[in-house]
C-alpha cells in the first residue's frame, strides 16, 4: 500500500476512528487533511478507550502522525489531546503543517452568537469551525505560523482582534472580555508548546510517498457533510471527500491509490438537514441506545435512519471508492426485519443517486426493500460464520454499489473486524 484514503459515506460518526487503528497497523504515516475538533474519533482497545477530536487516530498505534494544513486546530483541544495520549500511550509522533489555522475564541464565540441569531439553524458543533475557515478564505486568519511566533501573533491580534470584537457586540449584541492584551498572553503560550511540533507536513508525505512508503489519509466527517457535495446548507466547512485531500495535505492527485469508504449499516445524522431514510420513535430510540449513538464532540442524540443506498452510490461517485467497509452491523443484531432504502421517489420518478438540486432532495420520498432480520454472535471470527441473512443483507449492498466490501465490523474492539 502506498497512499490511502478513508472517507465516510454518510454523515459522520461511521466509525472511522476504529477503522483507521486498524489501517494504521500497517502504515508508516497517518494523516489528518481537513475540519477540526469538531470531529470525534473513538478507538478501543481491550478496556482503554481513546477519544479524539484532533490528533489522527494513529496516534493509539505510535504511528507517525500528521496535521496537514487543511485541518483547522484549537490549540486548547491539541494540547490537551498531546498531554493525555502522552499519559496512556506515549509522546506522539506529531508534525502540525505551519500553515493550518488557529481556531480563536472569537471564532467559538462567532459560531454560538450566529447560530442564536439564525432562523434556519444548522446545528454546529459550536467549537468555531465555520468561522474559522471563514476567515481563512477572508485572508485573515491566523495560522499556527503565527500563534508560534510572538511577535506576528500580537501585530496580527492586533489588526483582526478589534474587528471580531465590534461584530459581536454591535452585530451579535455578544457581551465578552476579549483584549488583545488578554488573548495575546494566554495564545503566546499556547504557541510556545506547540512550537516543537511544527514542520511541512507536505514536504513530509511527499518524500514519505517517493520512498513508497505506506501512508494513510483520515478524513473527518462525512461525504453528505461535503461544503459543495453535501446537503448544503446543513454541511461542515470543509470537505470530507476524498478529493480534498490533496489540497489539504499539498499532494499531487496521483498520490492516492485506493479510496476506501467507511459505511455504518445504517444510517446517522447529528444536527439539521434531509435524512430521507429516517426513522423514528421506539425502533430508532432502540438502535441509538444500543448503538451508542450519541454525539463524541457535544453528546447530542444521534437522529437514525435505514441504510441509504442512494446516498452510497453518490459517495461511491463523489470519492471514488475502491472498497467499503460496514461497521456497527452488530447493532442491527436482535431486529426482526430490516430495511435498505434502495432508491427514491421523486414527482413519480425513481433516482438512484441524489439529485443536485437540493430543492429536489427536499422532496424525495424513499422507497425501501425489507430484509429478515439476524443474530451477530460477538465471537464470529469468519465471514462464512455471519448468518445467512446478514449476508444477503452485506452482498445485497455490494451488488446495488458494484463496490467489494473488504472487512466488516462486529463490535467495537479492534478483533471484532472480520475479513470478507
Ligand atoms: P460544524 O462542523 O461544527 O460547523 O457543524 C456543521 C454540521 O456538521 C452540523 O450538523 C454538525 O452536527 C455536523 N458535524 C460536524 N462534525 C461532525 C462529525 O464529526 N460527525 C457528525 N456530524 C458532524
Amino acid at each position: 500500500m502506498t497512499g490511502i484514503v478513508i472517507v465516510g459515506t454518510q454523515f459522520g460518526d461511521e466509525g472511522k476512528g476504529r477503522v483507521v487503528d486498524f489501517f494504521a497497523s500497517k502504515s508508516d504515516l497517518v494523516i489528518r487533511f481537513q475540519g477540526g475538533n469538531n470531529a470525534g474519533h473513538t478507538v478501543i482497545v481491550g478496556e482503554q478507550e481513546f477519544k479524539m477530536h484532533l490528533l489522527p487516530s494513529g496516534v493509539v498505534q505510535k504511528k507517525k502522525s500528521l496535521i496537514a494544513a487543511g485541518v483547522v486546530i484549537d490549540p486548547k483541544v491539541l494540547l490537551q489531546e498531546i498531554e493525555k495520549i502522552t499519559k496512556t500511550v506515549g509522546k506522539p509522533d506529531l508534525v502540525i503543517d505551519p500553515r493550518a489555522h488557529i481556531i480563536m475564541p472569537y471564532h467559538i464565540m462567532l459560531d454560538e452568537a450566529d447560530e442564536l441569531l439564525r432562523d434556519n439553524k444548522i446545528g454546529t458543533t459550536k467549537r468555531g469551525i465555520g468561522p474559522c475557515y471563514a476567515e481563512k478564505a477572508y485572508r485573515s486568519g491566523i495560522r499556527v505560523e503565527d500563534l508560534v511566533d510572538e511577535t506576528r501573533l500580537k501585530k496580527k491580534l492586533e489588526e483582526i482582534l478589534p474587528l471580531k470584537k465590534k461584530i459581536l457586540e454591535n452585530v451579535y449584541n455578544y457581551k465578552n472580555d476579549l483584549s488583545v492584551e488578554k488573548v495575546f498572553e494566554e495564545y503566546a503560550v499556547l504557541g510556545e508548546k506547540l512550537a516543537p511540533f511544527v514542520g511541512d507536513v507536505s514536504s513530509i508525505v511527499n518524500t514519505a510517498l517517493e520512498e513508497k512508503k505506506n501512508v494513510l489519509f483520515e478524513s473527518a466527517q462525512g461525504t453528505f457533510l461535503d461544503m459543495d457535495f453535501g446537503t448544503y446548507p446543513f454541511v461542515t466547512s470543509s470537505h470530507p471527500i476524498a478529493g480534498a485531500v490533496c489540497a489539504g495535505v499539498g499532494i499531487g492527485c496521483s498520490a492516492v491509490e485506493k479510496v476506501v469508504g467507511i459505511v455504518k449499516a445504517y444510517t446517522t445524522r447529528v444536527g439539521s438537514g434531509i435524512l430521507v431514510s429516517e426513522i423514528q420513535g421506539e425502533l430508532a430510540d432502540k438502535i441509538r441506545a444500543v448503538g451508542k449513538e450519541f454525539g463524541t464532540t457535544t453528546g447530542r442524540p444521534r437522529r437514525i435512519g435505514w441504510l441509504d443506498l442512494v446516498l452510497l452510490r453518490t459517495a461511491k461517485r463523489l470519492n471514488g471508492l475502491n472498497e467499503i467497509i460496514i461497521t456497527k452491523l452488530d447493532v442491527l443484531s436482535g431486529l426482526e426485519k430490516v430495511q435498505v432504502c434502495t432508491h427514491y421517489k421523486l414527482n413519480g420518478k425513481k433516482l438512484e443517486e441524489v439529485p443536485a438540486l437540493s430543492s429536489d432532495l427536499d422532496k424525495c420520498k424513499p422507497v425501501f426493500k425489507e430484509f429478515k432480520g439476524f443474530e451477530i454472535k460477538q465471537n464470529t471470527k469468519k465471514y462464512s460464520d455471519l448468518p445467512k441473512n446478514a449476508r444477503n443483507y452485506l452482498e445485497f449492498i455490494e451488488k446495488e454499489l458494484r463496490v467489494k466490501i473488504s472487512f466488516v465490523c462486529i463490535g467495537a474492539e479492534r478483533k471484532q473486524v472480520i475479513k470478507k
